[in-house]
């Protein structure tokens, strides 16, 4: 089961971030995959839901230890960016604890689909583009 199509509005165009980028997507499928077969569903979607904040999370943390590395002066709205997607997870798996919330799969995909377009289009390639000198 796929949650999110790599899409070409994904590219940023510079090959190794989109490589990157690419293995963040398969990971996050392979977690929806494992929770399709799993039983037990709540705890399984609770358990999805952290991994794939945490996966997410892990990708962030790595970027932004670049950020500082190279003394990147864009960090700020960056990292404010990360931190939004982490919120909207975040929210998520608070409505799924509260059972508000039942199908995470849809909104969540919808969420991280356009998110993804515009984050990694926006802030993933201007930072690249300029650690790298591009
Ligand atoms: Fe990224
Ligand atoms: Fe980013």
């Amino acid at each position: 089961m796929t949650l999110i199509e790599w899409r070409d509005s994904f590219k940023t165009g510079i090959e190794s971030v989109d490589f990157e980028h690419a293995e963040l997507v398969a990971l996050i499928n392979r977690l929806y995959d494992r929770l399709g077969a799993a039983s037990g569903r709540r705890e399984a979607v609770a358990a999805f839901l952290g991994e794939l904040h945490d996966g997410i999370a892990a990708h962030f943390a790595l970027e932004e230890k670049l950020m500082r590395k190279h003394r990147y002066a864009g960090l700020p709205e960056h990292k404010d960016d990360h931190e939004k997607l982490l919120d909207e997870i975040r929210d998520i798996m608070e409505e799924h604890e509260r059972g508000v919330f039942d199908d995470a799969s849809d909104r969540l995909a919808e969420r991280l689909d356009i998110w993804f377009s515009r984050h990694f289009n926006t802030f993933d390639r201007r930072l690249h583009e300029a650690v790298s000198g591009g």
